[in-house]
């Protein structure tokens, strides 16, 4: 039976291993300092997914967005659950959180943005009645 609560600071730790498993490894202090201003932000959401033992298991990253054009909605910015506690229904519960947060705030709908290459998270979307709207590039140019 897996849980689910908003993070705190002490799940830094943890929160940063699974970064790492997303493909994104992150340093304690980093994290920490991270999430500091995140769990402060009224516009951003981080819930975590608990095993009965109490083990963090996934953490999903929620927020609102006010665009110019097409107003304020809700964006999954980052999810993970722990490749040895997937498919025991945490990644459900974890965007059923970050949904009902985006409802409580009155925003339209809950979009997500998900690499190609992470093949499990397609399926997954559409299970949970996600329907993919568009394809993108993403591009980026580093600031030196
Ligand atoms: C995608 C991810 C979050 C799913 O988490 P999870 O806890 O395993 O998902 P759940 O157990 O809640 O599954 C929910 C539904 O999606 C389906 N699903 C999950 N993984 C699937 C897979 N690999 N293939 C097909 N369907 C899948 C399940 O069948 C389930 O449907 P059901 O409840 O009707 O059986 C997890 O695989 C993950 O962390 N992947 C790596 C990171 C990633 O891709 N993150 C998303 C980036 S935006």
């Amino acid at each position: 039976m897996i849980t689910i609560r908003r993070a705190v600071l002490a799940d830094a730790e943890r929160l940063a291993e699974l970064s790492a498993v997303l493909g994104y490894p992150v340093p304690l202090a980093t994290m920490a300092a991270r999430l500091t201003r995140l769990l402060a932000s009224a516009a951003d959401i981080v819930a975590v997914a608990v095993a009965p033992s109490g083990l963090v298991v996934g953490w999903i990253h929620g927020a609102e967005h006010e665009l110019i054009e097409t107003g304020s909605h809700c964006e999954i910015l980052g999810l993970v659950v722990d490749a040895v506690h997937r498919k025991v229904g945490a990644g459900r519960q974890l965007v059923a959180a970050v949904e009902e947060w985006a409802a409580s705030r009155r925003l339209e709908y809950v979009g997500v943005r998900s690499n190609i290459v992470r093949i499990e998270s397609h399926p997954f979307y559409e299970q949970l009645g996600y329907c993919r709207v568009k394809t993108q590039h993403s591009y980026r140019k580093p600031l030196s």
